[in-house]
């Protein structure tokens, strides 16, 4: 196993021991040529595969043209990515084809900004004295990793010694619409949640929720803020997790697959009376809504705009499920929770931690990781194809069973040459294969 200690890089991350030099669609290679299935995609952030051909060849064109410009100056991408996010996002938020974006580079500032906006909008529009707004947010939340977000947080290593935190939210139960209602006051700006939980492990609430959740905020006319950076953009088998209960949040938070996997690209999208309140010299960034980023974020808003990669995600994630429903039963898995192509595994506790199984996994030519001790994500690229989704699976069941077995000399399975593509691009094997124009 490559050695993953690093001299100078302040010990942030605990990664698993592989190195990769290279990659292609769903393929990652190491620095000695060993070959991985990614069955993490960059949290999201790689939904289309690996360099895709089309959003490489964007990226290539725009960076012989022009790459910043800082927003001192307009360039001649940026309208054009906004118009085309309201488009394909737009509609499915309340702001509709009104819809005003926000764009920004990282999930957490996207973040930042609906809370700047909703806070703005809470003291000018809805009157709530200054100083005094607040949030609802959810136990188990995950928004990022700024001095406010890392606030939020109940994961002791996110927040412990990095207080004091900002004030002004209030933190429930994630699913539960009572203890919501029960937080609300007049100082109330927003509701502040990821549809699904990602870090938490794939938590999904009960259907009645974010629909109550729509209810509640428009009748007590209270924003409705949808982190999306991880669920949005294809990945629950819709453009929006969101759609998935057929609710239009009024403000949305993407970040991750916006930028396909190449540069950093987030935005906030939705009602123009929100964000309409962030008038010049209250907000910006100098990177947010660059001419590489807009160039990019459009090519891969043309891909999301066929559906394709949302009929994709459905598709593959009834296969993904069915599977690890299986493994349930088997008593491999304590409990699986799968929404579109994206699940949170809990490793029966007998079997060892999450990071044990992730081991076995990478043993065996699979990437995935674990998110809680006993929990592991997994979120392949959207272009996977059966076959590979079906090998990565077999490698799951056998590292589970290596577990039981408590047997390290189970014979690994390598990832077969079939189904591997030549990181010149040129086999391709799906429609939504990165090599594919
Ligand atoms: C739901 C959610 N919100 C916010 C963030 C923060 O994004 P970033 O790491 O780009 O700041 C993430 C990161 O994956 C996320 O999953």
């Amino acid at each position: 196993m490559a050695d993953t200690t690093h001299g100078a890089l302040a010990p942030t991350y605990h990664p698993l021991p592989i190195t990769i030099a290279r990659a292609h669609g769903t393929h990652v290679w190491d620095t000695d040529g060993n070959e991985f299935l990614d069955l993490l995609s960059g949290y999201s952030a790689l939904n289309f595969g690996h360099l895709h051909q089309g959003l490489v060849a964007a990226a290539m064109t725009q960076l012989r043209q022009v790459t910043l410009t800082s927003r001192a100056f307009d360039h001649d991408r940026l309208e054009e990515f906004a118009q085309r996010l309201v488009e394909v996002v737009g509609p499915l938020t309340a702001g509709g084809e009104d819809s005003l974006v926000v764009p920004m580079s990282t999930g957490a500032e996207a973040v930042e900004t609906a809370i700047k906006a909703v806070r703005k909008w809470g003291h000018d529009v809805r009157g709530v004295p200054e100083d005094q707004a607040t949030v609802i947010v959810a136990d188990g939340n995950f928004h990022g990793r700024t001095t406010t977000l890392v606030g939020l947080s109940d994961k002791p290593a996110a927040r412990d010694g990095f207080g004091p935190f900002a004030p002004g939210f209030r933190k429930v139960p994630f699913g539960d619409l009572d203890a919501v209602a029960d937080a609300v006051d007049d100082t109330t700006v927003a509701v502040l949640m990821e549809p699904v939980q990602g870090e938490a492990g794939v938590l999904v609430p009960p259907d009645e929720f974010w629909p109550g959740l729509r209810e509640l905020t428009t009748t007590r006319d209270i924003a409705l803020v949808a982190d999306e950076i991880q669920s949005g953009l294809g990945r629950t088998g819709t453009t929006l997790a969101c759609e998935l209960w057929d609710v239009r949040p009024d403000l949305v938070c993407l970040g991750n697959a916006l930028g396909g996997g190449i540069v950093p690209v987030s935005a906030v999208v939705g009602k123009p009376e929100i964000l309409g309140i962030l008038t010049p010299g209250t907000h910006g960034s100098t990177f947010g809504g660059n001419p590489l980023a807009c160039a990019v974020a459009v090519a891969a808003l043309d891909l999301l705009s066929t559906g394709q990669y949302q009929a994709r995600a459905a598709e593959s994630g009834k296969v993904l499920e069915e599977r690890l429903d299986a493994l349930v039963a088997q008593g491999l898995l304590a409990e699986a929770r799968t929404v579109g192509l994206w699940a949170g595994i809990d490793l029966a506790p007998e079997l060892g931690t999450g990071r044990e199984l992730c081991e076995a996994l990478l043993e065996r030519g699979v990437l995935a990781k674990e998110t809680r001790d006993e929990t592991i994500h997994l979120s392949p690229p959207l272009s996977i194809v059966q076959p590979e989704l079906e090998m990565a699976l077999d490698i799951l069941e056998e590292s589970l069973l290596a577990l039981r077995d408590d047997d390290p000399e189970t014979a690994p399975a390598e990832v077969a040459d079939d189904h591997a593509a030549a990181p010149d691009g040129k086999d391709e094997r799906s429609e939504l294969s990165p090599t594919a124009s």
